[in-house]
């Protein structure tokens, strides 16, 4: 097999793997699902799903991809499964599509950076327009893909640890800033107290499913991307300490953005908490007229920073989205990286086009299907990412969990860890994970797919 390089430091990997979480899903998913689901109630749910659910189900997705040192459809070859390939098949499928979407929304992200290094405050009530400008988005997602694919060619060590090194602590260092900035704006109070108090009446199931769907999509989890990095990994790396850093680091910037988040939308609306935008529009939406009514220069410098901010964090992401089919294609088809990068990429781009275009351009994929109850269609971006994040990343987390459980087997999984973690046996984390691996994680993913799915299509 040719080389297909590794990170060349823990720190690296931690970075790529943070920098794979945390991305739109932090600063754009996350704020307007804490709206939607009663404040900090859903934060404390979300947390719960992260630390009991997701944190174990990234450790046995690294551990299989360091493992194997193979793509996730290879891997479970390599240990001897072949047919539960289809499980990495199934993720690598998923990661096309979700970057297929991601990748229009991250453009949106860089476009709005344009307009705000411009001034162009009322780009937030054109949001309809701008988005639906087919042209002009799709340049801007062109553009962002161009990015993805110049990182992803560079390799691993060269180019997604490089960037990452780069990209993660500006970007820390870009949103604990505007959180302090934010929190001195009039009204942040009143952001703040949504933000941490929780209003336990608003939880119910669709709160803790879409809690689950988030913790999911947030750690980059179920479809293979950690067995990936993990690939990429040594043997010597102690993956539970890594884990749980990379878990740690996804949690709390996505709180730190709630923070920069909620003191913003609080003085937009002058305090009030009970109407808030919610959905996609609440940063497009919103976030480009308190910009503007912090003031001409320093609006453009903040809302320039902010939509820069953004746009970091999606390409880490975007990176991590694309080496999944690229590793594949590289190692089962033997083809060279570059070409393999390059070609994945127009592949995508391609398949992202009915995103693209269904948001006001082109009709039938903006209403494209109505779900079962519902009294307006929903489009085709939004549909697949319901079908791909939400039904899919908790299916990959249950086949996963099954499989390290009840096919590979502890036995196996622990060795792999214990080569980098000596005391593990016997510890209360190997007791912890193993519980949850073996029963938590599968009866709850399993029940959350088939939910989701009775839920929005029967
Ligand atoms: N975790 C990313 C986010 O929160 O925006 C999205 C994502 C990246 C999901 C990579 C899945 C993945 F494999």
């Amino acid at each position: 097999m040719a080389a297909r390089g590794g990170f060349s430091s823990r720190l690296g990997f931690i970075l790529a793997a943070a920098g794979s979480a945390v991305g739109l899903g932090n600063i754009w998913k996350f704020p307007f699902e804490v709206g939607a689901g009663g404040g900090a109630a859903f934060v404390l749910i979300y947390l719960s799903c992260c630390f009991i659910l997701a944190y174990p189900v990234m450790i046995a997705e690294i551990a299989i991809g360091r493992k194997t040192q193979r793509n996730p459809a290879g891997a479970f070859s390599a240990l001897g499964f072949k047919n539960w390939s289809f499980v990495g098949v199934l993720g690598i499928l998923c990661g096309v599509t979700i970057l297929s979407y991601y990748n229009v929304v991250a453009g949106w992200a860089f476009g709005y950076f344009i307009e705000m290094v411009q001034g162009h405050f009322e780009i937030g009530s054109k949001f309809g327009s701008f988005v639906s400008n087919v042209a002009k988005v799709g340049s801007y997602g062109l553009i962002f893909m161009f990015f993805t694919t110049l990182i992803v060619s560079r390799g691993i060590s060269g180019g997604i640890e490089k960037a990452a090194k780069i990209l993660m602590p500006t970007l820390i260092a870009m949103i604990a800033g505007l959180a302090i900035y934010s929190m001195f704006l009039p009204h942040a109070m009143e952001g703040i107290k949504f933000y941490l108090i929780p209003d336990f009446s608003k939880i119910n199931f669709s709160v803790i499913y879409s809690a689950l769907g988030q913790a999911f999509f947030s750690l980059s989890l179920g479809m293979g991307a950690l067995i990936t990095y993990g690939s990429y990994v040594g043997r010597k790396e102690n993956i539970v300490t890594s884990a749980a850093y990379i878990t740690l680091a996804d949690v709390g910037i996505a709180c730190l953005a709630g923070l920069m988040m909620f003191p913003l939308v609080a003085f937009n609306n002058g305090g009030d908490m009970e109407n808030i935008q919610s959905g996609a529009g609440l940063i497009f939406q919103t976030l480009p007229s308190v910009f503007e009514s912090i003031g001409p220069n320093l609006g453009v410098i903040v809302g320039s920073f902010f939509f820069l901010l953004l746009s970091f964090a999606a390409l880490t992401s975007t990176v991590s989205l694309l080496e999944v089919p690229v590793s594949y294609v590289v190692d089962e088809h033997k083809v060279e990286r570059k070409k393999a990068v390059w070609l994945v990429a127009l592949i995508v781009f391609i398949i992202g086009i009915p995103s693209l275009v269904g948001n006001g351009y082109s009709e039938f994929f903006s209403n494209f299907i109505t779900y079962v109850g519902a009294d307006k269609p929903t489009d085709f971006m939004t549909f697949i990412g319901h079908v791909a994040n939400d039904s899919f990343l908790p299916l990959g987390g249950f086949l996963i969990s099954i499989f390290v459980a009840y096919v590979w087997k502890k036995k196996n999984l622990n060795e792999e860890i214990e080569a980098g973690f000596e005391s593990f046996k016997g510890s209360i984390v190997e007791k912890y994970i193993d519980f949850s691996i073996r029963y938590i994680c599968p009866i709850i993913l399993g029940s959350l797919f088939i939910l989701t799915v009775l839920g929005r299509f029967f």
